[in-house]
Protein backbone atom coordinates (compact mmCIF):
# COMPACT_ATOMS: atom_id res chain seq x y z
CA UNK A 1 0.00 0.00 0.00
CA UNK A 2 1.15 3.42 -1.16
CA UNK A 3 1.98 5.83 1.78
CA UNK A 4 -0.16 8.69 1.72
CA UNK A 5 2.36 10.94 3.15
CA UNK A 6 4.79 10.05 -0.42
CA UNK A 7 2.29 9.20 -2.72
CA UNK A 8 2.87 11.72 -6.39
CA UNK A 9 -1.11 11.80 -6.35
CA UNK A 10 -1.81 15.06 -5.32
CA UNK A 11 -4.05 14.75 -1.22
CA UNK A 12 -7.11 16.39 -1.33
CA UNK A 13 -7.72 16.36 2.69
CA UNK A 14 -10.31 18.11 4.70
CA UNK A 15 -10.58 21.71 3.57
CA UNK A 16 -11.52 24.36 6.04
CA UNK A 17 -14.11 27.48 5.47
CA UNK A 18 -12.20 29.97 3.95
CA UNK A 19 -12.08 31.85 6.55
CA UNK A 20 -10.16 30.05 8.06
CA UNK A 21 -7.32 31.02 5.68
CA UNK A 22 -7.57 34.63 6.60
CA UNK A 23 -7.72 34.58 10.04
CA UNK A 24 -4.40 35.07 11.92
CA UNK A 25 -3.50 32.42 14.86
CA UNK A 26 -4.49 34.18 18.34
CA UNK A 27 -0.91 35.53 19.86
CA UNK A 28 -0.57 34.96 23.33
CA UNK A 29 1.72 37.16 25.25
CA UNK A 30 5.08 35.44 25.42
CA UNK A 31 6.61 33.95 28.56
CA UNK A 32 9.71 36.14 29.23
CA UNK A 33 13.47 34.75 28.41
CA UNK A 34 15.80 33.26 30.78
CA UNK A 35 18.90 35.90 31.77
CA UNK A 36 21.46 34.79 34.15
CA UNK A 37 21.27 36.66 37.51
CA UNK A 38 17.81 38.66 36.40
CA UNK A 39 14.22 37.65 37.85
CA UNK A 40 12.29 37.45 34.71
CA UNK A 41 8.75 39.16 34.20
CA UNK A 42 5.77 38.12 32.50
CA UNK A 43 4.18 41.44 31.69
CA UNK A 44 2.30 40.88 28.21
CA UNK A 45 -0.52 39.13 28.90
CA UNK A 46 -2.26 41.69 31.37
CA UNK A 47 -2.42 38.99 34.12
CA UNK A 48 -2.80 39.24 37.47
CA UNK A 49 0.72 39.16 39.37
CA UNK A 50 -0.60 38.15 42.77
CA UNK A 51 -1.37 34.09 43.19
CA UNK A 52 -4.95 33.23 44.22
CA UNK A 53 -6.69 34.05 48.16
CA UNK A 54 -6.16 31.39 50.31
CA UNK A 55 -10.00 30.75 50.08
CA UNK A 56 -9.63 30.51 46.53
CA UNK A 57 -7.25 28.00 46.46
CA UNK A 58 -9.33 26.06 49.01
CA UNK A 59 -12.14 26.37 47.53
CA UNK A 60 -10.51 25.14 44.24
CA UNK A 61 -9.18 22.09 46.24
CA UNK A 62 -12.59 21.05 47.74
CA UNK A 63 -14.02 21.31 43.85
CA UNK A 64 -13.00 16.79 43.97
CA UNK A 65 -15.79 15.24 41.97
CA UNK A 66 -14.48 15.96 38.56
CA UNK A 67 -15.78 12.19 37.67
CA UNK A 68 -19.12 14.05 37.07
CA UNK A 69 -19.98 16.86 34.89
CA UNK A 70 -20.47 20.93 36.40
CA UNK A 71 -23.59 22.66 36.89
CA UNK A 72 -23.88 24.28 32.95
CA UNK A 73 -25.61 26.83 34.85
CA UNK A 74 -22.62 27.94 37.62
CA UNK A 75 -26.30 28.38 39.90
CA UNK A 76 -24.45 28.84 43.17
CA UNK A 77 -22.09 31.71 41.64
CA UNK A 78 -24.80 33.41 39.75
CA UNK A 79 -26.82 33.32 42.67
CA UNK A 80 -23.98 34.68 44.86
CA UNK A 81 -23.17 37.56 41.81
CA UNK A 82 -26.71 38.91 41.65
CA UNK A 83 -26.77 40.52 44.87
CA UNK A 84 -23.51 42.26 44.70
CA UNK A 85 -24.47 43.04 40.90
CA UNK A 86 -28.47 44.05 41.70
CA UNK A 87 -29.38 42.16 38.87
CA UNK A 88 -31.12 38.76 38.73
CA UNK A 89 -29.21 35.86 38.62
CA UNK A 90 -31.59 34.97 35.54
CA UNK A 91 -29.61 37.75 33.72
CA UNK A 92 -26.21 36.58 34.44
CA UNK A 93 -25.15 33.64 31.79
CA UNK A 94 -21.60 31.95 32.69
CA UNK A 95 -18.40 31.08 29.70
CA UNK A 96 -15.34 29.88 29.63
CA UNK A 97 -13.80 33.09 30.31
CA UNK A 98 -15.13 36.45 29.01
CA UNK A 99 -14.00 35.49 25.54
CA UNK A 100 -16.13 32.48 25.84
CA UNK A 101 -19.01 34.49 26.65
CA UNK A 102 -18.26 36.69 23.56
CA UNK A 103 -18.23 33.51 21.28
CA UNK A 104 -21.94 32.77 22.79
CA UNK A 105 -22.88 36.46 22.16
CA UNK A 106 -21.99 36.11 17.95
CA UNK A 107 -22.66 33.11 18.14
CA UNK A 108 -26.48 34.19 18.40
CA UNK A 109 -26.45 37.63 17.28
CA UNK A 110 -23.47 37.44 14.44
CA UNK A 111 -23.50 35.54 11.33
CA UNK A 112 -23.92 35.16 7.69
CA UNK A 113 -27.66 34.77 7.00
CA UNK A 114 -29.81 32.65 4.94
CA UNK A 115 -29.85 35.13 1.91
CA UNK A 116 -25.74 34.97 2.30
CA UNK A 117 -25.56 38.95 3.57
CA UNK A 118 -23.35 38.63 6.52
CA UNK A 119 -23.70 40.40 9.68
CA UNK A 120 -21.74 43.46 10.55
CA UNK A 121 -20.31 43.92 13.82
CA UNK A 122 -18.19 47.54 14.40
CA UNK A 123 -15.25 47.69 17.07
CA UNK A 124 -12.95 49.92 17.95
CA UNK A 125 -9.01 49.26 16.11
CA UNK A 126 -6.52 48.47 17.47
CA UNK A 127 -8.12 46.65 20.60
CA UNK A 128 -8.55 43.36 22.05
CA UNK A 129 -6.54 40.94 19.33
CA UNK A 130 -9.31 38.51 19.33
CA UNK A 131 -12.03 40.49 18.53
CA UNK A 132 -11.21 39.81 14.49
CA UNK A 133 -11.16 36.20 15.01
CA UNK A 134 -14.18 35.60 17.37
CA UNK A 135 -16.56 37.70 14.64
CA UNK A 136 -15.19 36.19 11.65
CA UNK A 137 -15.17 32.64 13.13
CA UNK A 138 -18.65 33.31 13.53
CA UNK A 139 -18.99 33.96 9.84
CA UNK A 140 -19.70 37.80 10.28
CA UNK A 141 -17.91 41.22 8.82
CA UNK A 142 -15.96 42.88 10.83
CA UNK A 143 -16.10 46.84 10.80
CA UNK A 144 -12.94 48.31 12.26
CA UNK A 145 -13.31 51.84 13.08
CA UNK A 146 -9.93 53.58 14.05
CA UNK A 147 -9.27 54.58 17.53
CA UNK A 148 -8.34 58.54 17.99
CA UNK A 149 -4.86 59.51 17.96
CA UNK A 150 -4.90 59.19 21.70
CA UNK A 151 -6.20 55.55 21.80
CA UNK A 152 -9.67 56.68 22.49
CA UNK A 153 -13.03 54.97 20.65
CA UNK A 154 -13.87 57.67 18.06
CA UNK A 155 -17.49 57.12 18.69
CA UNK A 156 -18.80 59.49 16.04
CA UNK A 157 -17.10 57.64 13.65
CA UNK A 158 -18.44 54.37 15.29
CA UNK A 159 -21.50 55.68 15.13
CA UNK A 160 -21.41 56.37 11.37
CA UNK A 161 -20.09 52.74 10.61
CA UNK A 162 -23.06 50.94 11.44
CA UNK A 163 -25.23 50.15 8.77
CA UNK A 164 -28.72 48.06 8.22
CA UNK A 165 -26.21 45.28 8.46
CA UNK A 166 -24.91 45.95 11.42
CA UNK A 167 -26.14 43.64 14.11
CA UNK A 168 -23.40 43.95 17.03
CA UNK A 169 -21.02 46.95 17.94
CA UNK A 170 -18.73 45.90 21.03
CA UNK A 171 -17.29 48.53 22.84
CA UNK A 172 -13.84 48.02 24.81
CA UNK A 173 -13.77 49.96 28.04
CA UNK A 174 -10.49 50.30 29.06
CA UNK A 175 -9.41 49.43 26.26
CA UNK A 176 -7.15 46.80 25.58
CA UNK A 177 -4.16 47.99 24.68
CA UNK A 178 -4.50 51.37 25.01
CA UNK A 179 -6.01 52.50 28.13
CA UNK A 180 -8.59 54.58 28.09
CA UNK A 181 -12.25 54.30 29.41
CA UNK A 182 -15.42 55.08 27.70
CA UNK A 183 -17.32 58.10 29.89
CA UNK A 184 -20.93 57.55 30.68
CA UNK A 185 -22.25 60.71 28.57
CA UNK A 186 -20.36 59.51 25.40
CA UNK A 187 -22.05 56.41 25.39
CA UNK A 188 -25.52 57.35 26.59
CA UNK A 189 -24.99 59.67 22.84
CA UNK A 190 -23.86 56.71 21.26
CA UNK A 191 -26.29 54.21 22.01
CA UNK A 192 -29.33 57.14 21.25
CA UNK A 193 -27.71 57.53 18.10
CA UNK A 194 -27.70 53.74 16.99
CA UNK A 195 -30.72 51.36 15.89
CA UNK A 196 -32.27 49.72 19.07
CA UNK A 197 -32.00 46.28 17.57
CA UNK A 198 -28.25 46.55 17.18
CA UNK A 199 -26.60 44.72 20.41
CA UNK A 200 -24.00 46.64 22.24
CA UNK A 201 -21.49 44.39 23.93
CA UNK A 202 -19.34 46.75 26.77
CA UNK A 203 -16.28 44.79 27.17
CA UNK A 204 -15.35 45.64 30.94
CA UNK A 205 -12.39 42.87 31.37
CA UNK A 206 -10.37 45.80 33.32
CA UNK A 207 -13.22 47.27 34.87
CA UNK A 208 -12.00 46.96 38.75
CA UNK A 209 -8.94 49.10 37.74
CA UNK A 210 -10.74 52.06 36.43
CA UNK A 211 -10.22 55.50 38.40
CA UNK A 212 -12.18 58.17 36.09
CA UNK A 213 -15.57 58.79 38.23
CA UNK A 214 -17.12 59.78 35.05
CA UNK A 215 -16.03 55.97 33.17
CA UNK A 216 -19.29 53.78 31.85
CA UNK A 217 -20.36 51.56 33.83
CA UNK A 218 -22.17 48.57 31.78
CA UNK A 219 -24.45 47.33 33.98
CA UNK A 220 -26.43 50.71 34.58
CA UNK A 221 -26.46 50.70 31.02
CA UNK A 222 -28.03 47.83 30.74
CA UNK A 223 -30.94 48.46 33.78
CA UNK A 224 -31.78 51.18 31.39
CA UNK A 225 -31.50 49.25 27.55
CA UNK A 226 -33.05 46.59 25.90
CA UNK A 227 -29.93 46.32 23.62
CA UNK A 228 -27.02 46.65 26.07
CA UNK A 229 -24.99 43.86 27.70
CA UNK A 230 -22.03 43.75 29.86
CA UNK A 231 -19.26 41.46 29.67
CA UNK A 232 -17.05 40.36 32.38
CA UNK A 233 -14.30 38.07 33.45
CA UNK A 234 -12.69 36.56 36.47
CA UNK A 235 -9.50 36.64 34.86
CA UNK A 236 -7.83 39.90 35.64
CA UNK A 237 -8.90 41.64 38.95
CA UNK A 238 -9.67 38.38 40.68
CA UNK A 239 -6.82 36.90 38.56
CA UNK A 240 -8.50 33.53 37.61
CA UNK A 241 -7.09 33.48 34.13
CA UNK A 242 -6.19 30.08 34.03
CA UNK A 243 -9.41 28.56 35.03
CA UNK A 244 -11.49 30.75 32.34
CA UNK A 245 -14.43 32.09 33.60
CA UNK A 246 -16.09 35.05 32.53
CA UNK A 247 -19.88 36.18 32.32
CA UNK A 248 -22.82 38.28 30.21
CA UNK A 249 -25.06 40.35 31.97
CA UNK A 250 -27.80 41.18 29.81
CA UNK A 251 -31.92 41.47 29.52
CA UNK A 252 -34.09 38.26 29.34
CA UNK A 253 -34.89 38.42 25.92
CA UNK A 254 -31.00 38.69 25.11
CA UNK A 255 -30.42 35.92 28.06
CA UNK A 256 -32.61 33.47 26.57
CA UNK A 257 -30.71 33.73 22.98
CA UNK A 258 -27.24 33.61 24.58
CA UNK A 259 -28.48 30.39 26.83
CA UNK A 260 -28.91 28.39 23.58
CA UNK A 261 -25.39 29.15 21.87
CA UNK A 262 -23.80 28.55 25.14
CA UNK A 263 -21.69 25.92 25.19
CA UNK A 264 -22.62 23.20 27.48
CA UNK A 265 -20.91 22.66 30.57
CA UNK A 266 -18.18 25.49 29.49
CA UNK A 267 -17.13 26.30 33.04
CA UNK A 268 -16.09 23.86 34.95
CA UNK A 269 -16.97 23.58 38.53
CA UNK A 270 -13.42 23.95 39.54
CA UNK A 271 -13.52 27.18 37.83
CA UNK A 272 -17.34 28.23 39.65
CA UNK A 273 -15.73 27.33 42.86
CA UNK A 274 -12.79 29.50 42.38
CA UNK A 275 -14.80 32.63 41.38
CA UNK A 276 -17.28 31.76 44.12
CA UNK A 277 -14.90 32.13 46.98
CA UNK A 278 -13.44 35.53 45.29
CA UNK A 279 -17.08 37.16 45.35
CA UNK A 280 -16.95 35.61 48.84
CA UNK A 281 -13.63 37.52 49.56
CA UNK A 282 -14.58 41.15 47.51
CA UNK A 283 -12.89 43.26 50.03
CA UNK A 284 -9.49 41.26 49.70
CA UNK A 285 -9.92 41.20 45.64
CA UNK A 286 -10.34 45.56 46.11
CA UNK A 287 -7.88 45.62 48.47
CA UNK A 288 -5.20 43.81 45.67
CA UNK A 289 -6.55 45.58 42.83
CA UNK A 290 -5.77 49.10 44.71
CA UNK A 291 -2.24 47.70 44.79
CA UNK A 292 -2.04 47.33 41.38
CA UNK A 293 -3.76 50.75 41.20
CA UNK A 294 -0.69 52.48 43.04
CA UNK A 295 2.05 50.34 40.90
CA UNK A 296 0.08 51.58 37.90
CA UNK A 297 -0.18 55.52 39.00
CA UNK A 298 3.31 55.33 39.68
CA UNK A 299 4.67 53.35 36.69
CA UNK A 300 2.70 56.39 34.92
CA UNK A 301 4.17 59.34 36.85
CA UNK A 302 7.39 57.74 36.06
CA UNK A 303 6.91 57.78 32.49
CA UNK A 304 5.58 61.11 32.20
CA UNK A 305 8.22 62.80 34.15
CA UNK A 306 10.69 60.54 31.97
CA UNK A 307 8.89 62.49 29.08
CA UNK A 308 6.73 59.98 27.26
CA UNK A 309 3.26 60.74 26.02
CA UNK A 310 0.99 57.83 26.46
CA UNK A 311 -2.67 57.41 27.18
CA UNK A 312 -4.36 57.73 29.67
CA UNK A 313 -3.90 54.04 31.29
CA UNK A 314 -7.14 52.84 33.37
CA UNK A 315 -6.72 49.37 32.85
CA UNK A 316 -3.88 47.22 34.50
CA UNK A 317 -1.23 48.17 31.71
CA UNK A 318 0.23 50.78 29.59
CA UNK A 319 0.41 51.61 25.88
CA UNK A 320 4.15 53.28 24.60
CA UNK A 321 2.85 54.50 20.94
CA UNK A 322 6.59 53.50 19.50
CA UNK A 323 5.15 53.30 16.33
CA UNK A 324 8.37 51.96 14.16
CA UNK A 325 10.29 51.42 17.30
CA UNK A 326 8.04 48.54 19.06
CA UNK A 327 9.66 45.58 17.65
CA UNK A 328 13.61 47.00 18.79
CA UNK A 329 11.89 47.61 22.42
CA UNK A 330 10.35 44.52 22.51
CA UNK A 331 14.21 43.05 22.39
CA UNK A 332 15.71 45.36 24.04
CA UNK A 333 13.09 44.25 26.81
CA UNK A 334 13.63 40.48 25.85
CA UNK A 335 17.66 40.97 27.07
CA UNK A 336 16.21 42.66 30.63
CA UNK A 337 14.25 38.91 31.01
CA UNK A 338 10.87 41.23 30.60
CA UNK A 339 8.27 40.51 28.24
CA UNK A 340 6.55 42.89 27.06
CA UNK A 341 3.77 42.46 24.02
CA UNK A 342 4.38 43.83 20.98
CA UNK A 343 2.50 45.46 18.40
CA UNK A 344 4.76 45.50 15.10
CA UNK A 345 4.65 49.45 13.77
CA UNK A 346 2.03 50.54 16.43
CA UNK A 347 3.91 50.24 19.96
CA UNK A 348 4.59 47.96 23.05
CA UNK A 349 1.51 47.23 25.84
CA UNK A 350 3.46 46.25 29.35
CA UNK A 351 0.97 45.27 31.70
CA UNK A 352 1.57 46.08 35.27
CA UNK A 353 3.51 43.10 37.23
CA UNK A 354 5.62 42.50 40.42
CA UNK A 355 7.00 45.70 42.01
CA UNK A 356 10.75 44.62 40.49
CA UNK A 357 9.41 44.03 37.09
CA UNK A 358 7.51 47.91 36.61
CA UNK A 359 11.03 49.34 38.16
CA UNK A 360 12.39 47.19 35.14
CA UNK A 361 10.38 48.18 32.45
CA UNK A 362 10.76 51.97 33.93
CA UNK A 363 14.65 52.09 33.58
CA UNK A 364 14.52 50.48 30.17
CA UNK A 365 11.73 53.07 29.23
CA UNK A 366 13.93 56.16 30.14
CA UNK A 367 17.08 54.67 28.64
CA UNK A 368 14.39 54.07 25.57
CA UNK A 369 13.14 57.60 25.07
CA UNK A 370 16.81 58.98 25.54
CA UNK A 371 17.66 57.24 22.39
CA UNK A 372 14.57 58.42 20.51
CA UNK A 373 15.32 61.81 21.67
CA UNK A 374 19.31 61.57 20.99
CA UNK A 375 18.71 60.05 17.20
CA UNK A 376 15.64 62.85 16.41
CA UNK A 377 18.10 66.08 18.03
C1 LIG B 1 -10.57 43.51 26.47
C2 LIG B 1 -10.55 42.05 26.77
N1 LIG B 1 -11.68 41.36 26.71
C3 LIG B 1 -11.71 40.05 26.97
C4 LIG B 1 -10.57 39.37 27.30
C5 LIG B 1 -10.66 37.90 27.51
O1 LIG B 1 -10.35 37.53 28.78
P1 LIG B 1 -10.87 36.17 29.41
O2 LIG B 1 -11.38 35.32 28.30
O3 LIG B 1 -9.68 35.61 30.09
O4 LIG B 1 -11.96 36.57 30.34
C6 LIG B 1 -9.36 40.04 27.37
C7 LIG B 1 -8.12 39.31 27.70
O5 LIG B 1 -7.04 39.79 27.70
C8 LIG B 1 -9.34 41.41 27.09
O6 LIG B 1 -8.21 42.11 27.10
Amino acid sequence: MSDPHTSSLPVIGPQPRPVLNQLPAYAAGKPPVTVPGLTPYKLSSNENPLPPLPGVLEGIASATAVNRYPDTLCTDLRNELAPLLNVPADDIVTGAGSLGALMQVLAAYAGTNDDGVQDEVVYPWRSFEAYPIVVELAGAKSVQVPLTTDGRHDLVAMADAVTQNTSVVILCTPNNPTGPSLRRQEVEEFIASVPKDVLIVVDEAYLEFITDPEAVDGIELYREHLNVLSLRTFSKAHGLANLRIGYTVARPEVTKRLRVAATPFAVSTVAERAALESVRREEEVRLRVKGLVAERERVVEALTRQGWEIPEAQGNFVWLPLGDKAVAFGAAAEKRALAVRVFPGEGVRVSIGEEGGNTRFLELAGEALAKLNAVEA
